[in-house]
């Protein structure tokens, strides 16, 4: 993570890191501590992203935007935020006139997003389990933004095949930014220099493997570098 949710930087790992604690538990315990953090980080989010130079947020507004530009998003467009966090690259779209829907288990996180997106429907679910009725229903876009790394390989392309499967348009879009490298070389040479600030816990997408593994799928996608540590991938 690398960011402390009380705004400051954190110990990527080790004891004092409030993602340290969750090594080693069960899924379900796993799950409830990582709701608890980013309901911690909830009210500091904006600021402390605002804050962030370098590994691992760094170009934050820069991949939002790039999300919003890859997208193509027209107005009354149905758009799907998965992690919506506090909604700001949700709010991206509602400025353009999409009609938007958002996932996030943290409920403080869904609260800090509502006061953006009034108009919004927001759902307080986890990404691992089958969607709520709320959001069972085709979208023309289906986005996200620094969420992923939270799942790993054989989770993200299970939840994002589900995703496609069931909520996406025939004709639509997902864009899915993150903390993702071109190569897994890449990848590795950024963990040697911000050693100090990896967190071994997440998982961080190379877009070499991750595309061979979308087309074993059958889904056709690419890959946007927007920054050292960041890109953005569209899956038709
Ligand atoms: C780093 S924040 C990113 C928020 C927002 N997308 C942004 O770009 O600012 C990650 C968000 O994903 C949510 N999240 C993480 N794991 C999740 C899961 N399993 N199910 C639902 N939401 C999850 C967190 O609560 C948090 O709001």
């Amino acid at each position: 993570m690398g960011l402390d949710p009380d705004g400051g930087l954190a110990a990527p790992t080790g004891r004092d890191d409030p993602l340290g604690a969750v090594n080693g538990s069960t899924p379900a315990t796993d799950s409830a501590q990582r709701v608890r953090l980013f309901d911690r980080w909830a009210a500091g989010y904006d600021r402390s992203m605002r804050a962030e130079r370098g590994f691992p947020f760094q170009g934050y507004d820069e991949t939002l935007d790039a999300v919003v530009r890859l997208s193509a998003p027209t107005p009354g467009m149905s758009v799907l935020d998965v992690g919506i966090g506090t909604g700001n690259l949700a709010e991206r779209f509602a400025q353009r006139g999409c009609s938007i829907w958002g996932i996030d288990f943290s409920a403080s996180m869904i609260e800090a997003a509502e006061s953006k997106l009034p108009e919004a429907v927001l759902v307080q679910a986890n990404l691992r389990d089958a969607l709520p009725d709320g959001v069972r229903r085709t979208f023309n876009r289906i986005v996200s933004a620094y969420v992923f790394h939270e799942f790993d390989a054989a989770s993200q392309l299970e939840i994002l095949g589900r995703l496609r499967r069931d909520c996406l348009d025939p004709q639509g879009l997902m864009v899915v930014a993150d903390i993702a490298f071109e190569t897994a070389d890449a990848r590795a040479e950024v963990r040697a220099a911000w050693q100090d600030r990896w967190d071994d816990d997440e998982h961080y997408w190379a877009a070499d493997e991750a595309l061979l593994a979308f087309a074993d799928r059958g889904i056709r996608a690419r890959f946007i570098r927007v920054s050292f540590c960041a890109g953005v991938f569209v899956l038709g």
